[in-house]
């Protein structure tokens, strides 16, 4: 969840530790902060808040150190201060941590008995002190960290500078990622690629358990058992990321404009649009598949959760579809002839990871569909599915979103062939209809405006409904939680049918209600949940099309119409006013589009 990054190099390294921050903002931005080597001695610079926050107070100050750590932080233990941002340090050294030792409590109370002062209230502290604690006792550096890695439970990545020890980093990762960039006298040590970019393309991801130590010369890699191991160098794309708002104001409305793009190239990898083929990922023997198992958290979950519509009625696979918080501690059985699709865009998410080594272990097979290809989950998985969204900077998921569904969409189409359940020719209409997404979505974003002007309205609520049927519901979810997230307006989405079970007594003039309706087989009875919003005084926000608009007879606070479009692909379109709609929302109230409150891009602890 938090962002680390540590460089032995040749020039002051502060502007570009400050740098590779920014690249890891994404994952947390509550506070951040560096250490670097001055003369031996270990320097600490720390801002609460935002990165810029600490560039103005490095402007402030020289740092000419050549070797250093940086963090940016999500807060798990311990208000966002400066006092509890990292990097933490004792007289001996300073520490970088991205994850949570879950029994911190226990070593600090008996390292505070052995004489340790502590002065943060961070989980992280506690390393600092047993490292140094084995420092004291005469330990080198290296064996110090060994010693203190078995004592310490839960997620960790960390990495380690010492006092005196100008060409010495040492990294260690259990739970959550850590890669080696490999330099030329230099080396480096990043949570992503996207951090290490601009310093190389040759990176070493760790594995679960490894510990480093690292030199200008080159890096020793150990297992958990202290062995020397060798771990593959790979070329990366870090380096190729645009991370950049182009002529965009936000990150999240770049990211929104770029779908036609991201979509169309994601499913050019998934379909042969010449033949109307919908490609069998290798791998996976759909027929004789009985059931699928789909586990994802927030976006990724409700692009899981369209899926399963699709997989259930084009491929007769039943689905079940689980948030991976829950079940990765549900113990459910699962089938023998099953197959496991997680969903992630970062392929870090904890609970998302966990579910997938429940899921391993229990013998089924893994397919990930995973938009960092370097990342742990699409490691771990038997079968790759790659989302070709490009790095999504934004802290609100939109274009991996968007190519998620593009992924399972055609998946779902080629299970249904492979099932005997589509014929060719319902496979090719199918794979006609969804290679019409980016013209659709293309003629969608030219409503800008109109929604830009209903989000001046959105904006002065406190509360708002979402409500769709069948695949629109998903969506529902989805325009929600977007709303919320960024725009802090407290919003729900239901199940449109569901309305009248409880959150019907929530409807007066000052609910408006977002009814995601394109006119499919389900319009009618949504136009029916539509009446009974409308009978009570409250105001509709409707999504639909131009059939949909004609029938629904109904008035609204305002209609967006989209274009006709056959039901598989209307997620995929329909996502998009949905995002719009949260996002001038967010613009009007003046919140942190990019990087809203007390969230961050990569869930890394449970
Ligand atoms: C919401 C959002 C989150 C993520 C969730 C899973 O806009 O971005 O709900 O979808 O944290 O993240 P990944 O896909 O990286 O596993």
């Amino acid at each position: 969840m938090c962002g680390i990054i540590g460089i032995l190099g040749q020039t002051p390294v502060a502007p570009l530790l400050v740098d590779a921050l920014k690249r890891l903002e994404y994952r947390g931005y509550d506070s951040a902060g560096i250490a670097t080597l001055e003369d031996g001695h270990v320097e600490r610079l720390r801002a609460e808040g935002k990165l810029r926050n600490l560039e103005a107070k490095l402007a402030t100050v020289g740092r000419m150190g050549r070797s250093g750590i940086g963090h940016t932080r999500w807060a798990t233990h311990g208000a966002p201060t400066e006092r509890n941002a990292h990097p933490h340090a004792t007289d001996r050294l300073a520490v970088v941590h991205n994850g949570i030792i879950e029994n911190f409590r226990e070593l600090r109370r008996d390292l505070e008995a052995a004489g340790r002062v502590f002065v943060s209230d961070t989980d992280t502290e506690v390393v600092a002190h047993l490292v140094t604690a084995r420092l004291d006792e005469g330990m080198s550096p290296r064996d110090a960290v060994q010693a203190s890695l078995g004592a310490l439970e839960g997620a960790f990545a960390l990495a380690f500078l010492f006092e005196g020890e100008d060409d010495l980093l040492i990294g260690a990762r259990r739970g959550s990622p850590l890669a080696i960039g490999w330099g030329s006298n230099e080396m480096f040590l990043g949570s992503d690629a996207i951090a290490l970019g601009p310093f190389t393309d040759e990176v070493t991801y760790l594995d679960d358990g490894d510990w480093v130590v690292l030199t200008r010369a080159g890096a020793t890699i150990y297992d958990a058992a202290g062995q020397e191991v060798g771990r593959v160098v790979t070329r990366t794309q870090g380096a190729t990321y645009v991370v950049d708002k182009g002529n965009h104001r936000h990150f999240m409305v770049k990211e929104i404009h770029e779908q036609p793009e991201v979509v169309g190239h994601t499913l050019a990898h998934y379909l042969d649009l010449a033949n109307g083929i919908a490609k069998v990922p290798s791998g996976i023997d759909f027929a004789a598949i009985d059931r699928l198992s789909i586990t994802a958290c927030g976006t990724a979950y409700y692009a899981g959760f369209v899926a399963k519509y699709w997989f259930e009625r084009l491929a007769r696979l039943p689905v079940d579809i689980d948030i991976a918080s829950e079940f990765r501690y549900r113990e459910q059985p699962l089938s023998r002839n099953g197959l496991s699709i997680v969903i992630s865009q970062s392929g870090e998410t904890a609970d998302t990871l966990a579910s997938l080594r429940y899921a391993k272990g229990e013998g089924q097979k893994i397919a990930a569909v995973v938009n960092v290809q370097e990342s742990t989950i699409a490691r771990e998985a038997d079968i790759r599915l790659p989302t070709l969204a490009g790095a999504e900077i934004g802290v609100a998921s939109t274009k991996a979103f968007t190519a998620q569904l593009s992924v399972l969409a055609a998946t779902a189409v080629a299970a249904g062939k492979a099932r005997g359940v589509l014929s060719a020719e319902d496979e090719g209409k199918l794979v006609r209809a969804l290679s019409e997404v980016p013209r659709l979505m293309h003629q969608v974003l030219k409503l800008d405006e109109q929604i830009e002007a209903l989000a001046r309205e959105l904006a002065k609520v406190k509360h708002c409904l979402y409500l769709g049927r069948g695949t629109s519901y998903p969506i529902a979810l989805e325009g929600a939680l977007k709303l919320k997230e960024i725009s802090y307006i407290h919003a729900e989405g239901y199940a449109a049918g569901e309305l009248k079970h409880g959150p019907i007594a929530l409807i007066d003039e000052d609910m408006p209600v977002v009814v995601i309706a394109p006119y499919d087989r389900v319009f009618e009875k949504t136009v029916s949940n539509m009446q009974e919003v409308a009978a009570r005084g409250g105001r509709i926000i409707l999504i639909t099309d131009r059939k949909g608009q004609e029938a629904a007879a109904i008035d609204t606070l305002a209609t967006i119409i989209l274009p006709e479009m056959p039901a598989i692909v209307t997620p995929l379109v329909y996502a998009i006013p949905v995002q719009l709609l949260a996002y001038h929302t967010a613009v009007f109230m003046g919140t942190d589009v990019d990087q809203p409150r007390n969230l961050a891009k990569s869930v890394t602890v449970e």
